[in-house]
């Protein structure tokens, strides 16, 4: 069967990586792709947001499956697009994606489905945002923006004044341009984060395993937020009974509200989870895989995601499982100069095939790319066509152990070969799940989650 994935980072690289040991044999294009996506896959030099584009492709080289990364073509609707013309989709239509793309319409969801999670008030006019905000006696609370703003849109406002800030560079400024013009405001919520991915077929609800992923930029979680730079699963004292209570509380229910709004909701799911002294609650949705959660769950399942894809977009998950590994995962996420500010490109990188070699580790590329000519003499470029830095987050070096001290150090030691000018990795990558397996660390202090 021929396969179209969309998208060209490092979740892309490994849902590549995936559907090529798939037993349906798949032949493989990716758009855009990258440089290590190259190896497993023809690469198409269209973009992910390119609607057009990736249509006519797709009707071109008669593809049977395309499975978007990406949450922002989704939300302007590629899956009703692929749909009108009969070619089928894994991810959810434009509607069932404004889980993501909507932050008010997600929690107007979770509230119908009885999906616990922090009160909130929707806002698109200045006044009553500001009025809602003197009511206030409880700080720190959140201001986001209610549409897509790149990762960005969030603000934990300490004050009035910090908030009334954050509402007017939404209402009056427009800082995230159609996003802004309507947030949301909403009670701050406190507790360790879980990412809980599930695959989804409209009715039902198969969960991945759980975990967990690095958001700032430095060690210790300091620093700016960032895509992510690094995540491990499974997740130390988040087990399988927590799993299944939130999919009976959460996934279920969602799904069911959303098919009474005539939405059928096909693809992952993604829960931001939060588990507060009060249980777990939801933070948010998301429409796809997560960026680089995806890279350290994917390598512990033993189960063929490209069967599972394909039924997902064909409503036939029922009666279908999921397999793991008893390995836990450790990617580490490798970033060029200057990000999440900016990024660094044209740095050639070397030491990828002596990284990729070490026994269970698996290298996955996002802003790589061909070196455009030959690098500058002297320069550490390898033989053959040299790849280089295209992007911020550019490798996440994922590594299976015995258990995670085995997993991280095999991470590390592989992530050790590779180099390229203005590298960036956290040191602390998956070290709490080192410390809660030595029972050294309790992840969920306040509220068991088994
Ligand atoms: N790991 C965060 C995200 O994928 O949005």
């Amino acid at each position: 069967m021929r396969v179209l994935v969309v998208g060209g980072g490092g979740r892309e690289h490994a849902l590549v990586h995936a559907f090529a040991s798939s037993r349906l044999a798949a032949q493989l294009f990716c758009a855009p792709g990258n440089a290590g996506i190259a190896e497993e896959a023809d690469c198409v030099d269209v973009g992910a947001d390119d609607l057009p584009a990736l249509l006519a492709f797709a009707k071109k080289e008669h593809i049977d499956l395309t499975v978007v990364g990406p949450e922002a073509p989704l939300v302007a609707g590629l899956a009703d697009l692929f749909a009108e013309n009969q070619l089928p989709v894994f991810g959810p239509s434009r509607l069932a994606a404004q889980l993501e793309g909507s932050k008010a319409f997600a929690k107007d969801v979770m509230y119908d489905a009885g999906a616990p999670t922090g009160r909130f008030r929707r806002h698109d006019n200045l006044d009553d945002a500001l009025r809602c905000l003197e009511m206030q006696d409880t700080w720190p609370l959140v201001v986001k923006a209610d549409g897509l703003a790149a990762g960005k849109g969030v603000v934990i406002a300490n004050d009035y004044e910090e908030a009334h800030r954050a509402v007017e560079e939404n209402l009056v400024d427009g800082r995230y341009g159609a996003a802004s013009s309507v947030l949301i405001i909403e009670e701050f919520l406190t507790g360790p984060e879980v990412s809980l991915l599930a695959l989804c077929d409209g009715k039902t609800v198969l969960p991945m395993a759980p975990a967990q992923d690095y958001k700032r930029i430095f060690a210790g979680d300091r620093g700016p937020n960032t895509g992510g730079m690094g995540s491990y699963c499974p997740v130390p004292g988040f087990e399988q009974a927590a799993v299944d209570r939130v999919v009976d509380e959460v996934y279920e229910p969602v799904l069911a509200a959303l098919r009474k709004r005539g939405i059928d909701y096909r693809g992952v799911l993604y829960g931001g989870l939060i588990v507060t002294d009060e249980g777990v609650k939801l933070l948010e949705f998301n429409c796809r895989f997560g960026d680089p959660e995806t890279q350290a769950i994917l390598p512990r399942l033993e189960s063929d995601l490209l069967e599972l894809c394909l039924a997902a977009a064909g409503g036939e998950l029922g009666g279908m499982s999921l397999s793991w590994k008893p390995q836990p995962c450790v990617s580490v996420v490798m970033a060029s100069r200057g990000y999440p500010e900016s990024s660094s490109k044209g740095d050639v990188i070397s030491g990828l095939a002596e990284a990729a070699a070490e026994p269970d580790v698996t290298v996955y590329h996002a802003g790589t790319a061909f070196a455009a000519q030959a690098p500058a003499a002297g320069g550490a470029a390898p033989a053959g066509r040299p790849i280089v830095t295209a992007g911020g987050r550019v490798l996440a070096v994922s590594a299976l152990g015995q258990d995670f001290a085995a997993a991280r150090r095999c991470a590390y030691d592989a992530l050790e070969h590779i180099r390229f000018d203005g590298m960036q990795s956290r040191t602390d990558i998956a070290e709490r799940a080192v410390k809660a397996e030595r029972h050294e660390l309790d992840l969920f202090p306040s509220t068991p989650a088994s």
